[in-house]
């Protein structure tokens, strides 16, 4: 099978990165003992297949199945694509001649692998999954790109990268998001990076808005498809879930270099007519801040950005068709890990992470 052909990704239209992403898929499926066209084509529209399983006995990191969820979630994937060759155009209109890039979290390597394809010049690509890093540094092999990009294991809200330390990154792109910025160290991983980046240097994805709605929904008939019961799942799993394009917005962060990290505290009023056991939190995304915007609205793409439900711990009940929600939480809080940071107390909603 022919493999891709990198060399001319650059004048590729976003609109093409489609049939990129899904070659750049079958690329890498052998790695992992799939084939992509019989095995993982037809299974793309099964919900169950995104279900995330994150990396056990580890405060932050996914598994291999699930970055190789990320790259073959096309949407994300060419919305992100996107938004770095506008960022990269757009450093070289500012006359930087010698692109650095920081991949944090870099899963299949699909984005350090575009950057070099777009000519940027050295891609530091970390990763915190020693599994997921070694199939990475064998697939940036298989298209030549050893030279140009560094496989970094390691934990990139700790990591030193003494390349660095008189040379900074011009770029950081950081895919560790998720719905709500729950659960994955995006901000973590930002606030650490940024001694290894120039005072300027663009972020991606670069904003997140974040929405909150309610609804009732059927826990007890949600498929758990073998994984553990957990509280916080994609909505669209939760059999019969109401309400969700009723948000009303929180919180919008944004991600620049030397940013701490970021805490969620709002007390919001929500629309609710009867009794609710669910709180859902969309996310909308913007990718990059110059040049053309790319972005991903929520529930767009399959394995970020769908709505998150979250079951409360008992009813809460409506007050003249109105529901409070207060949030105090840290960016990377895990409520799955702390579920009594939930409570509801009448027509009060309240999540706390202390
Ligand atoms: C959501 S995936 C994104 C993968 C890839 N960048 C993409 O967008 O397709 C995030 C990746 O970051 C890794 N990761 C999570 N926390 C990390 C950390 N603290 N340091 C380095 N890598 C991390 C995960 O193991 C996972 O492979």
């Amino acid at each position: 099978m022919e493999r891709i052909n990198l060399a001319n990704i650059n004048e590729k239209s976003v609109r093409e990165a489609k049939s990129i992403v899904y070659q750049m898929a079958r690329d890498y499926s052998p790695l992992i003992g799939l084939d992509f066209d019989k095995q993982i084509l037809p299974d793309l529209a099964n919900f169950n297949f995104w279900e995330v399983d994150y990396l056990t006995g580890s405060e932050w990191g996914l598994s291999i199945m699930d970055a190789y969820r990320c790259l073959v979630d096309v949407h994300r994937t060419t919305q992100i694509m996107g938004g770095i060759k506008e960022t990269i155009d757009s450093l070289r209109v500012q006359g930087k001649k010698e692109i650095y890039a920081i991949d944090a979290g870099t899963g299949t390597g699909v984005f350090s692998i575009y950057m070099a394809a777009l000519g940027v010049d050295k891609i530091f690509a970390l990763e915190l999954n020693e599994k997921t890093a070694e199939l990475a540094e064998k697939y940036i092999a298989s298209y030549g790109l050893t030279d140009k990009i560094k496989v970094i294991v390691g934990d990139a809200t700790k990591m030193d990268i003494p390349e660095l330390h008189t040379r900074p990154a011009d770029i950081l792109v950081s895919e560790n998001l998720s719905g709500g910025l729950f659960a994955e160290p995006q901000f973590q991983i930002i606030n650490h990076l940024s001694k290894f980046l120039n005072l300027e240097a663009p972020i991606l994805p670069f904003k997140a808005n974040l929405s909150v709605g309610v609804g009732y929904g059927y826990w007890d008939k949600v498929d758990w498809n073998n994984k553990t019961p957990r509280i916080e799942i994609a909505a669209r799993r939760v059999p019969n879930i109401t309400d969700y394009l009723n948000g009303v917005e929180f919180a919008s962060v944004l991600s620049e270099s030397g940013m701490s990290v970021p805490r969620i505290t709002n007390d919001v009023t929500v629309n609710a007519e009867t009794p609710a056991n669910t709180l859902l939190i969309s996310t909308f995304f913007q990718i990059n801040k110059t040049g053309i915007k790319y972005e991903l609205t929520p529930n767009s793409a399959e394995f970020l950005g769908k709505t998150s439900a979250i079951k409360l711990p008992n009813n809460a009940i409506p007050q003249n068709g109105k529901l409070n929600v207060k949030f105090n939480y840290e960016a990377g809080f895990s409520i799955k890990n702390n579920p009594d940071s939930l409570t509801v107390n009448g027509n009060l909603i309240t999540l706390k992470d202390r």
